[in-house]
């Protein structure tokens, strides 16, 4: 694989787009193209593993294998056959399909799926000269998405989603306390980036929950890639030489910064404050975040400017409406006179701006999950 240049397609959540596109730029990356839900550039091999460990608001790295019009099945198994699979899977691949289809023809999952499984073993027992695909060897996972009768191919490279730095567990066990809605990390990286810090300033998050925001704003300030302690699907690919994961941690090791850091996070709940800890603690940025119990409502940052970037409770999922309006009110009341503080902050509540007592300059909208929000900036 080494050889040749690919397309790689990075899905992203919407509203990201042009703040991936921005770092796989600033990697280097060619022909970077910011499209709705994802961005595109082109690379040889060497470059997924470079995505992979650098990318701190994509969602994953595929290479986009095809694209092209389907709406029916015969037009779907023509595109799919008709790509060099050859390219990516060797002679024992496994290659598992899944995918959506959203507003086509097509539009049962696990017919296209059976389709494309087929066009795909078509293809390669051809071209490997077999009777069968024998199927036992590495796993190269096959994406598709079919929208508006469009249908894209693509191969992941990640494995568990890039949000999975590692620092959080999965699902907190017995004993150990839960957070109420914890933000995504790529989420929370993507609010870092809009703030555009790196650490110059103060940061504080008054809402911490689980330190999302405040660890994530810690790996920025140092430059730290999010992905360096963790595996990735096509480190198992035998067709892609280990080296090339290899020489990506060291160019990002060798790009990381020291320096003292005021990131702060508070949350009225000690369980929250315990577990932002731990977070920081397996996130290895412990000496440069500091979290305690506070209330926002009394919120004093004790410092004489910086940035807030903060993910309160919405009235959806962590307390009821007119509770979140009180809160935004009062937040709003302990935030008034802090005239050179810029404020980022995400809300889905609708009436967020009339309750905080002051309409933003801006605001962006972002996807919290499948929650729309704005993030209201005050900057
Ligand atoms: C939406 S969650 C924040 C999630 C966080 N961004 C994360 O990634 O885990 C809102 C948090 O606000 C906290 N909270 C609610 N009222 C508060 C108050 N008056 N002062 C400080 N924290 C409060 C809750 O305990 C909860 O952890």
């Amino acid at each position: 694989m080494t050889d040749t240049i690919y397309t790689y397609a990075v899905p992203c959540l919407f509203g990201v787009e042009g703040l991936a596109a921005d770092e796989l730029k600033r990697m280097n990356m060619q022909n970077v193209r910011a499209e709705n839900g994802r961005v595109l550039f082109d690379g040889p091999a060497a470059d997924l593993a470079r995505a992979n460990v650098n990318l701190a608001t994509g969602e994953r790295v595929t290479i986009l294998a095809g694209e092209g019009a389907a709406d029916t099945f015969d037009m779907l198994f023509e595109l799919v056959r008709a790509i060099p699979w050859e390219r990516y899977l060797p002679k024992n691949a496994s290659f598992p399909v899944t995918g959506h289809a959203l507003s086509s023809k097509l539009h049962s999952v696990p017919d296209c799926q059976k389709i494309i499984k087929k066009a795909i073993s078509k293809r390669l027992t051809e071209v490997y000269k077999v009777e069968r695909h024998p199927e036992d060897g590495a796993e190269y996972k096959v994406r598709f998405t079919i929208l508006n009768d469009n249908a894209a191919l693509s191969i992941d490279t990640t494995g568990a989603g890039l949000h999975k730095r590692g620092y959080r567990p999965a699902a907190l066990r017995d004993g150990v306390a839960t957070v109420a809605a914890p933000l995504s990390e790529t989420l929370a990286a993507a609010m870092v980036r809009v703030a555009r810090f790196r650490g110059r300033e103060a940061l504080r998050d008054p809402f911490c929950g689980s330190g999302t925001i405040a660890i994530e704003a810690a790996l920025a300030a140092l430059n730290r890639a999010p992905g360096c302690n963790r595996k990735f699907t096509a480190q198992t690919w035998t067709n892609l030489p280990q080296s090339v994961w290899q020489a990506a941690r060291e160019e990002a090791k060798a790009k990381e910064f020291h320096g003292d850091y005021d990131i702060w996070g508070g949350d009225i709940d000690p369980a929250c404050v315990e577990v932002a800890n731990e977070n920081a603690r397996r996130a290895g940025v412990s000496q440069n975040v500091r979290f305690e119990v506070a209330d926002a409502r009394s919120f004093a940052p004790n410092a004489p400017s910086g940035v807030v970037i903060t993910n309160p409770p919405y009235g959806e999922r962590v307390m009821e409406r007119s509770e979140a309006e009180r809160l935004y009110r009062e937040f709003g009341a302990a935030t008034k006179e802090l005239r050179d503080w810029k404020i980022y902050l995400l809300s889905s509540h609708t009436e967020f701006e009339r309750n905080f007592g002051r309409t933003a300059n801006k605001k962006r909208k972002l996807y919290n999950g499948m929650i729309k929000c704005d993030l209201f900036m005050y900057n």
